[in-house]
């Protein structure tokens, strides 16, 4: 599988190491990552990370202001192999659900559904209402692929990392992603 061109979104849920460590496992394995870091995906990354927002984008190959809709992923001509949100608020999920487009990840979310091509949505939140649930599975119908952030256990994790990894590793599986090999589970013992 080559390297691809993949828009990562990282929105201003709780879990914003999903999103920093699915970065770097895709630029590590060689793919031409872009970010949008919206202005509470901001305020999340500092807070849970110490990372800011400028480092983060230092270290992909193009990030995009939540807010500049004239942007090229704010068209469905341009080209990507895949989208993922991660982690995505409920309120990005609700905006997805509805193709409610006021920033440049709801655009970009909305023209991936368009033009049929992958949408990963990583939403973090615990509990889920009714409203969240049914935005969920309005956007599984319209054809996104909703991950869950809840780590597995089976592989015997010993660090927060490695829980985390769980979650980046379901998302890479998706992408078809040239990274790490997944986990497998191989049956007991
Ligand atoms: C520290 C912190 C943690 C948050 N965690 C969540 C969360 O886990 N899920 C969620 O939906 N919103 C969470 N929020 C609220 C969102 O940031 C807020 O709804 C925001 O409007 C989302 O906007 P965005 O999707 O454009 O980033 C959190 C906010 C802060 C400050």
């Amino acid at each position: 599988m080559g390297a691809k061109r993949v828009l990562v979104a990282m929105t201003g849920a709780s879990g914003s190491i999903y999103g920093l460590r699915l970065i770097r496992a895709l630029k590590a394995a060689g793919n031409e990552v872009q970010v949008i870091i919206s202005r509470w995906g901001e305020e999340t990354l500092k807070y849970e990370t110490g990372i800011d927002r400028e480092t983060l984008v230092a270290e992909v190959d193009r990030g995009y202001d939540e807010n500049d809709l004239s942007a090229p992923p704010a068209s469905g001509s341009y080209h990507l192999d895949a989208m993922v949100v991660i982690p995505c608020s409920m309120k990005t999920l609700a905006g997805i659900a509805h193709g409610y487009a006021d920033n440049l990840v709801g655009r970009a979310a909305d023209c991936s559904l368009k033009e049929r091509r992958k949408l990963i949505l990583v939403p973090r939140e615990s509990p889920l209402n009714l409203i969240h649930i049914r935005n969920m599975a309005t956007v599984t119908e319209a054809g996104a692929i909703v991950i869950p952030a809840s780590p597995a256990f089976w592989h015997r994790p010993k660090t927060i990392e490695d829980l985390v990894d769980s979650v980046v590793e379901r998302v890479l599986s998706h992408l078809s992603s040239a990274g790490e090999k997944a986990a497998e589970w191989t049956g007991l013992d």
